[in-house]
């Protein structure tokens, strides 16, 4: 696996690949890789010829208050279970290469209505940090696939989002959740936890499934909003601290109406020092 620095050689290696008629799939990542990446790249290669993976961890979607220096960096482990799973070429750019000028100077993508939504609300700025940069990245890489994980389920959306409203000529594949023996989603954040909290961070997964048996029980006949308030008090009494509990129309990602036949709860609860995420599509008859 070879990996590069900079936009010269990475574009080199894309011409190369794309003058013998190969086809590209594309991981972008933070790095601090898991199982949950890995299964990214093993999707990615069934879509593509070659595999070009990214860590870059974007400090524009980090908030002030939020600590983008602690963030878990693990680049020597992560090459070796690139390797294992065949990565072809990884791309790991320092933040001067990305943002020449400082993020705060560079141009900038916003997906509308949908980015301030949910994790938006809580996280201003997030989705417009992340469309930023996987705009850039597309543009760099310009592969014919990208995969991205559905545990950040928003971001998908935000990201489908970008690619329609402007036409890129890249195809999303999302990939499903990988989650613990117990339940828990997979997530770089999961290493923040103590022996403790990770007895009690798969509540969050527990509850997602309890709403969803609720709904499915009788939706037509249940009040949304106590749903969801018993199912923030599951989290709260389990130690968890509720930061939404969401049911949205799937794709819009809008609050659910009665009507409504395919939606996904979302939801994000603190724990310690990580904001886990957690989601679970459900399909209404
Ligand atoms: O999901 C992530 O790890 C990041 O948000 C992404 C898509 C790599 C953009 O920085």
């Amino acid at each position: 696996m070879n990996t590069v620095e900079n936009i010269k050689d990475l574009r080199e290696q894309v011409k190369t690949w794309r003058m013998q008629g190969l086809t590209i799939a594309f991981v972008p990542t933070m790095g601090n890789l898991h199982d949950g990446h890995l299964a990214l790249v093993k999707a990615a290669h069934r879509h593509a010829d070659k595999v070009i993976v990214s860590i870059f961890v974007n400090p524009m979607q980090f908030g002030l208050s939020e600590d983008i220096d602690n963030y878990p960096k693990t680049l020597a482990q992560d090459k070796e279970s690139l390797l294992k799973v065949n990565t072809d070429l990884l791309f790991t750019p320092t933040a001067d290469i990305i943002y020449p000028k400082g993020f705060g100077e560079n141009s900038y993508v916003e997906v509308p209505n949908i980015s301030n939504l949910h994790c938006g609300a809580s996280r201003p700025g997030h989705f417009r940090g992340v469309a930023t940069v996987v705009c850039k990245l597309f543009n760099l890489v310009q592969p014919d696939v990208a995969c991205f994980g559905s545990k950040d389920y928003q971001q998908l959306q935000v990201i489908q989002t970008m690619v329609e409203d402007l036409s890129m000529p890249v195809e999303i594949i999302p990939v499903e959740i990988i989650r613990e023996q117990s339940g828990l989603a997979m997530s770089s954040r999961n290493g923040y936890l103590t022996p403790k909290e990770l007895a009690i961070a798969p509540t969050l997964y527990k509850t997602l499934l309890w709403l969803s048996d609720e709904l499915r029980a009788s939706h037509q006949a249940r009040d949304y909003a106590v749903l969801v308030m018993q199912a923030s008090e599951k989290l709260d009494k389990a130690g968890l601290k509720t930061d939404y509990i969401n049911l949205c129309h799937a794709q819009t990602l809008a609050p659910a109406s009665p009507n409504d036949k395919d939606i996904v709860i979302l939801a994000a609860a603190y724990l310690g020092k990580a904001r886990l995420i957690d989601n679970l599509p459900v399909k209404l008859s």
